[in-house]
């Protein structure tokens, strides 16, 4: 069976994204779905070189993989500079062209230490999967003040949040279902 690809959108380690990403592959386990997660931080300095544009090391092959045979992508991605992180943008260069996202359902969770959650990232991003004809999910979740939706013991306090988060996954994997019903990918 296909997978949805969690894909945290930064290479910062320790980051708050990762950690939302985990919280968010917690809620597609819970509901039986069949996910994957794909971490920034786990691409190989070698994908860096300036001669990837060219030929692209091997070890990235399983990374463009994962994202060419998935039934669909969750991009979840921090506001860095009013922007999405440039390690997402390189990662999105760095796939195979049109295949990786032409006609793939793509849904975006955004997260931010300001008080708009991301709504920056998150408009950018659907700006490019539009260009790329992607099947943008239109139910976003923004997740504002991020650093103080975990407790000292780094339990998530939000209820809200989540919820929202448990909505927009109970949509997603209905929307990736239909659209692996009539016109699998
Ligand atoms: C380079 C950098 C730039 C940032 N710029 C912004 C910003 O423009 N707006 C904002 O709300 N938060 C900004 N932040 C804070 C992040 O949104 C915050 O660290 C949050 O935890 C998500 O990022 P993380 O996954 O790296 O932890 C920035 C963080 C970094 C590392």
């Amino acid at each position: 069976m296909k997978k949805i690809e969690i894909i945290c959108g930064t290479n910062r380690p320790g980051s708050n994204t990762r950690r939302v990403v985990d919280i968010i592959a917690n809620i597609y386990r819970q509901k039986n779905a069949s996910f994957d997660i794909i971490d920034l931080h786990d691409l190989p300095a070698e994908i860096f070189h300036p001669s990837s544009y060219a030929v692209k090391p091997a070890s990235f092959k399983p990374f463009a993989d994962r994202v060419v045979n998935s039934a669909g992508i969750v991009l979840v991605s921090p506001e860095y500079n009013g922007g999405f992180p440039g390690v997402l943008k390189y990662f999105i260069d760095m796939l195979p062209f049109p295949e990786s996202f032409e006609d793939r359902p793509v849904c975006f969770v955004g997260l931010g230490m300001g008080q708009w959650g991301a709504l920056r990232p998150i408009e950018q991003l659907q700006h490019i999967f539009g260009y790329r004809n992607a099947y943008i999910f239109p139910y976003r979740v923004f997740m504002p003040a991020v650093h103080k939706n975990f407790n000292e013991a780094g339990e998530f306090v939000r209820d809200d949040l989540l919820k929202m988060l448990d909505e927009q996954a109970t949509k997603f994997i209905d929307f990736v279902a239909h659209f692996q019903a009539v016109k699998p990918l």
